[in-house]
């Protein structure tokens, strides 16, 4: 197996991190692999903000928490010591999709340096709602953007089961 197919294979969500910062040689090139993903129309559309100030991290988790209020998501980011914000123009048909490529592709890049990631969906109605607004101006979104999705980034602590996948999704003609 080659090593790109292997990237994709044995990425899995992680859910446990270490401590350990990441570097900024491994950050720089997982956000080229955000860059180089393909947008519909080379829109290139879709914006990604790092947070990763631990004060900062723990505020926002407060004030998720504290709109959102499920209990399971309290530790939403699982500690993960960077977190990516991805949003892009709310009027361009494909911002939901080309963020979704962009993601997996930061996610596959990491996953090759040995890092682990989660895509995090569960705070998108907050960073869509009013509470959010501060934190949207702090990240630099404008009233145009709207957010899609986050990517935790971090060593991986604990490897993560693998989920096995629906049989019967691909149809061959
Ligand atoms: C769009 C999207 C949103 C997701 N949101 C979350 C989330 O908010 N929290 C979480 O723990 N995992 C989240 N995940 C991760 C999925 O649960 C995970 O990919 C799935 O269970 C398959 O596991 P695997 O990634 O280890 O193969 C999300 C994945 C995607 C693609």
């Amino acid at each position: 197996m080659n090593e790109t197919m292997k990237a994709i294979l044995e990425r899995r969500s992680t859910r446990h991190y270490t401590a350990e910062p990441v570097s900024r040689e491994d950050l720089e090139q997982i956000l080229e692999a955000g860059l180089w993903a393909p947008t519909a129309r080379n829109e290139q559309e879709i914006k990604i903000a790092m947070m990763s100030d631990p004060a900062e991290r723990k505020a926002f988790r407060e004030a998720f928490a504290a709109k959102d209020g499920r209990p399971r998501f309290a530790n939403f980011d699982y500690g993960s010591p960077v977190f990516l914000f991805l949003y892009g123009d709310r009027d361009f048909p494909y911002t939901e999709m080309d963020s979704g490529i962009v993601v997996e592709n930061m996610a596959i890049a990491a996953e090759s340096l040995g890092l682990g990631t989660v895509i995090i969906g569960c705070i998108r109605d907050f960073m869509r709602s009013e509470a959010a607004q501060p934190w949207r101006e702090k990240i630099g979104m404008t009233e145009q953007d709207i957010f899609t999705v986050g990517l935790c980034i971090g060593h991986i602590e604990k490897p993560t089961q693998k989920q096995e996948r629906k049989e019967g999704r691909i149809v061959l003609l």
